[in-house]
């Protein structure tokens, strides 16, 4: 049987493996892949990690690596020893992922870099100290990140098709920052829905409190799945 086309990764932002798994269990099989950032990883460790990839699901171990260069490579290196991990995020600053690239070696975890946070807008970038545009500054990082052997980006919607025109091909774009029209965007300051996402290429979406605070988050999921699909089938029917 082939596995129906999913793109939606679940942003397990819990504290703790109980509410954790009982969203997992919740959700069965409208998701097959799972964000585990800081917050799990904190109470659950990689041993849950293990445990989700027992399960047959996919982990996106969203730790966004950013330190010197032989701490990241170091951390990388153990991190990857782990099948169960599809994903790991680090910060999209050169010398961050060649050292992360470095320390992969020849595992199969895909190295993603996270090229500026969608819930950052200019002025945060201007509390940085960054005078830089936004969109400028992604394009810098998507540049490196390509020629630094990173398998993918981490960018808001509504940078993704520039992402894919200056990253290329081949590499795996991921978006949060992706909400239902109507539904309640949090701190997230560059939003765009799951169909404009996809359309723009994305290649999988990472969705958390639309999903994981919904009353029923296996519903969420499949009304997700539903938006994309009857865009998709609105746009191969010929409409614009
Ligand atoms: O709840 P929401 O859908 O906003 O969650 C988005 C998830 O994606 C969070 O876990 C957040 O940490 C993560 N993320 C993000 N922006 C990035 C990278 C990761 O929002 N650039």
């Amino acid at each position: 049987m082939t596995t129906p086309y999913n793109p939606i990764i679940v942003a397990l932002d819990v504290d703790s493996v109980a509410r954790a798994l009982e969203l997992v269990d919740s959700i069965g099989p409208a998701a097959e892949f799972y964000k585990v950032g800081m917050e799990l990883y904190a109470v659950a460790g990689l041993d849950f990690v293990l445990l989700l990839g027992s399960f047959g699901k996919k982990v996106f171990l969203d730790l966004k690596l950013y330190d010197i260069g032989e701490t990241v490579k170091r951390a990388t290196h153990e991190i990857c020893k782990n099948e169960a991990i599809t994903f790991l995020t680090v910060h999209g600053s050169r010398s961050v992922m060649r050292a992360a690239v470095e320390g992969r070696g020849g595992s199969a975890v895909n190295l993603l870099a996270v090229t500026v946070l969608t819930s950052f807008d200019q002025d945060d970038l201007a509390d940085l100290g960054y005078s830089v545009p936004i969109a400028e500054l992604v394009e810098l990082r998507v540049k490196k990140a390509a020629e630094s052997g990173i398998d993918g980006i981490v960018c808001s919607p509504l940078e993704v098709a520039r992402v894919r025109e200056v990253g290329g091909p081949k590499l795996k774009l991921v978006t949060p920052g992706v909400r239902s029209a109507g539904a309640a965007t949090g701190d997230q300051k560059r939003v765009a829905t799951p169909a404009e996402a996809i359309e723009n290429g994305a290649d999988y979406l990472v969705i958390g409190r639309q999903v994981t605070r919904a009353s029923d988050p296996r519903q969420a999921c499949e009304n997700i799945l539903a938006e994309i699909k009857a865009a998709g089938s609105a746009t191969s029917s010929g409409a614009h």
